[in-house]
C-alpha cells in the first residue's frame, strides 16, 4: 500500500516536471514556428511577384527596369512599390494622398485584390475576377510590406524639387538627376500609366475624353490659357499644380474648381522618375 503511494507520488511529480518544462518551452517553440511561417509567406510572395508583377512594377519593385516575357526591356507601367512613401511608418504619405482611410496593410492588400479601376493595374483576387486565392494575395502583400525594413525606412528620401520654369527643368543637371531629351514614345506610355487616358481620353481621337478637357490640341490651346505662359509651361504647371488654373471646358460642361477634379498627386508621383515628365511633355506638346 505504502509503496504504491510513494510510486504514485513520484510519478505525479515527474509528470508535473515534464509538463512544466514543456509549458516553459512553448512560447519559444511558437515563436520559432511564427518566424518560419512569416519567412515562407514572404518567400512565396516574392515568387508570385516575379511571375505576375515585375513586368509592370519592375526589378526590385522600383518601377525602373522592366522586361517582357521574352526578356526584352520595356517601359514600366506600374508605380514603385519598394517606395518609402508607400511602405514606411504607420501612415505613409501615399495613403493621405489617395485619401485612403485605413492602414497601409489594408491599402496594399486591397489594391492588389481589387486592382485600380481606370488604370492598367488589374484585380488579382478571385473575388474580383482575378486569378489568385486570398492567401496568394496575402503573400504578395507581405512581400511588398517587407520592403519596410529599418535601414530602408531610416531616412526620408528627398522628393524631387520641381523648378518653377519648364526651361529650367528641361535643362536641369543635379547630382541626382540629369534631364535627358524628351522621348514622345515613352511619353505615350507615361500618359497611359498615369491614367491620364481615363479622364482626358485618347489624344488621337477628339471627343474621347470622359472627364477633363481633350488634350489632342493642347500644344496650340495651351498657349492661350494663361497670359505669359507658353503651351509647354502651361502643361507642365497644370500637371504639377492643377488647382492654380481651371480650364474652361470639360467633357461634360464647364470644368469646376478649384479644387480641380484632376488627380492632385502627380508632382509627388512623378518625383520618383522626373524623366517621365519630360517624355510626357514631348508627347503632348513637343519639346
Ligand atoms: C499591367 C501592369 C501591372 C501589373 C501586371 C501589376 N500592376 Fe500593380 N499597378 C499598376 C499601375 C499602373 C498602378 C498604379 C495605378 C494608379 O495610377 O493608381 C499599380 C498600383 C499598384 C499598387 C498601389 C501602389 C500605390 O502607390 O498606389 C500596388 C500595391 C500594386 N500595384 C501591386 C501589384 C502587385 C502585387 C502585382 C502583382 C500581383 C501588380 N501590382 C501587378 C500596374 C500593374
Ligand atoms: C481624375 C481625372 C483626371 C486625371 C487622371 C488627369 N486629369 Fe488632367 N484634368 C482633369 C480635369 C477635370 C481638368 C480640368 C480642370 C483643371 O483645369 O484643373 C484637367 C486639366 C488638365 C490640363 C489643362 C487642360 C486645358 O485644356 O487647359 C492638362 C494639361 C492636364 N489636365 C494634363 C493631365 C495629364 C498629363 C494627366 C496624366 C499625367 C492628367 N491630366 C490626369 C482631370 C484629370
Amino acid at each position: 500500500m505504502q509503496v504504491k503511494v510513494v510510486i504514485g507520488t513520484i510519478a505525479f511529480m515527474l509528470t508535473m516536471i515534464i509538463l512544466g518544462y514543456a509549458a516553459l518551452r512553448e512560447p519559444e517553440r511558437l515563436e520559432h514556428f511564427t518566424n518560419a511561417r512569416e519567412g515562407r509567406t514572404i518567400e512565396t510572395g516574392a515568387k508570385i511577384y516575379i511571375d505576375n508583377c515585375a513586368t509592370c512594377h519592375g526589378v526590385e519593385a522600383k518601377a525602373e527596369e522592366c522586361y517582357d516575357a521574352t526578356g526584352n526591356s520595356i517601359t514600366c507601367q506600374g508605380l514603385p512599390l519598394n517606395n518609402y512613401f508607400l511602405v514606411c511608418g504607420d501612415a505613409p504619405a501615399r495613403l493621405e494622398q489617395t485619401r485612403f482611410e485605413g492602414t497601409k496593410e489594408q491599402f496594399i492588400e486591397r489594391t492588389i485584390a481589387a486592382g485600380r479601376s481606370g488604370t492598367v493595374m488589374p484585380p488579382w483576387s478571385s473575388r474580383y475576377g482575378g486569378p489568385m486565392r486570398d492567401d496568394q494575395v496575402a503573400n504578395v502583400a507581405a512581400f511588398v510590406l517587407n520592403f519596410a525594413n529599418e535601414e530602408f525606412c531610416a531616412e526620408e528620401p528627398i522628393s524631387f524639387d520641381w523648378p518653377e520654369l519648364v526651361e529650367d527643368f528641361l535643362t536641369l543637371e543635379t547630382e541626382d538627376f540629369v534631364a535627358g531629351p524628351g522621348d514622345p514614345e515613352n511619353g505615350a506610355a507615361v500618359y497611359a500609366s498615369y491614367a491620364c487616358t481615363s479622364c482626358h481620353g485618347n489624344v488621337d481621337e477628339a471627343g474621347s475624353n470622359q472627364i477633363g478637357p481633350w488634350l489632342g490640341d493642347i500644344a496650340e490651346v495651351g498657349a492661350t490659357r494663361v497670359e505669359g505662359q507658353t503651351a509647354l509651361q502651361y502643361v507642365y504647371h497644370s500637371i504639377l499644380y492643377p488647382n492654380d488654373y481651371i480650364a474652361p471646358d470639360c467633357a461634360n460642361g464647364p470644368c469646376t474648381g478649384p479644387p480641380s477634379a484632376m488627380v492632385q498627386d502627380l508632382a509627388f508621383r512623378m518625383s520618383s522618375n522626373p524623366q517621365d515628365m519630360i517624355d510626357l511633355l514631348a508627347y503632348l506638346v513637343g519639346n
